[in-house]
């Protein structure tokens, strides 16, 4: 029996009617009410486990999970071993640098030196500033990291930018932007090589179901 790591969040819906596609049910995730953090497709062909977005790679990693849906984002941060199978073109966003709208700062290296950088991607944005030889101190949060340079507590932060709406309620401006994101399609490496239950047939349907849109 295969086993799917999916993501609370925000790509949550969109995985479930992925999976719908391909004859996996697990649609019951979506009700309000559900608190099983484990279920079983209909069919018995396959489990469904409910993670934190951050944690579906661990659980591909260590192998719990053969399959596993995730934000590029993660991957980026994380560097799991996991064999990253389908762009799956959904939850675009992507990662920037932004400042207060009102602040002198219109690119990152105009950032001054020893300046902070608010973020809950911290590899990221240490990898990013080391690129740019900035040196520059990293502030981790784990959330509302617009408050960062609100309250004066950093210069800039590095985060997902989705539809812009958080950082133009907060006047916050881009100045930047790492690299875009969208949700992926990630297996445990060995039993991908193995073909285990029977995983190449569905990450095939899969990668059709995405080629033509459903
Ligand atoms: C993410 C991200 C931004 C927001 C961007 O936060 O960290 O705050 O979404 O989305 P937008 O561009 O569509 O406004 P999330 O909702 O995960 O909340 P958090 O900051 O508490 O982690």
């Amino acid at each position: 029996m295969l086993t799917v790591a999916l993501p609370k969040g925000e790509l949550l819906k969109n995985s479930i009617l992925l999976l719908q596609s391909v004859g996996l049910d697990f649609s019951a995730f979506l009700d309000s009410g559900n608190r099983q953090l484990q279920i079983y497709d209909v069919s018995g062909q396959a489990k469904g486990l409910l993670v934190r977005a951050q944690d579906v790679p661990v659980y591909v990693e260590y192998g719990q999970a053969q399959l596993g849906i995730v934000g590029y984002d993660v991957l980026k941060e994380k560097k799991p071993q996991v064999a990253q199978l389908v762009d799956l073109q959904f939850g675009y966003c992507r990662m920037s640098v932004a400042v207060k709208a009102s602040a002198p700062y219109k690119l990152p290296l105009d950032l001054p030196t020893h300046g902070r950088v608010a973020s809950k991607y911290v590899n990221c944005a240490r990898e990013y500033f080391q690129t740019l030889d900035l040196p520059i101190e990293i502030v981790p949060l784990y959330g509302s990291v617009e408050l960062g340079p609100i309250t004066g507590m950093s210069e800039a932060i590095v985060d997902i930018v989705s539809t812009g709406k958080t950082l133009r309620e907060n006047g916050l401006t881009e100045i930047a932007t790492l690299y875009e994101s969208t949700a992926r399609l990630i297996a445990h490496p060995l039993s991908y090589r193995l073909n285990m239950g029977n995983i190449h047939q569905l990450v095939e349907e899969i990668r059709q179901g995405v080629a033509v849109g459903v």
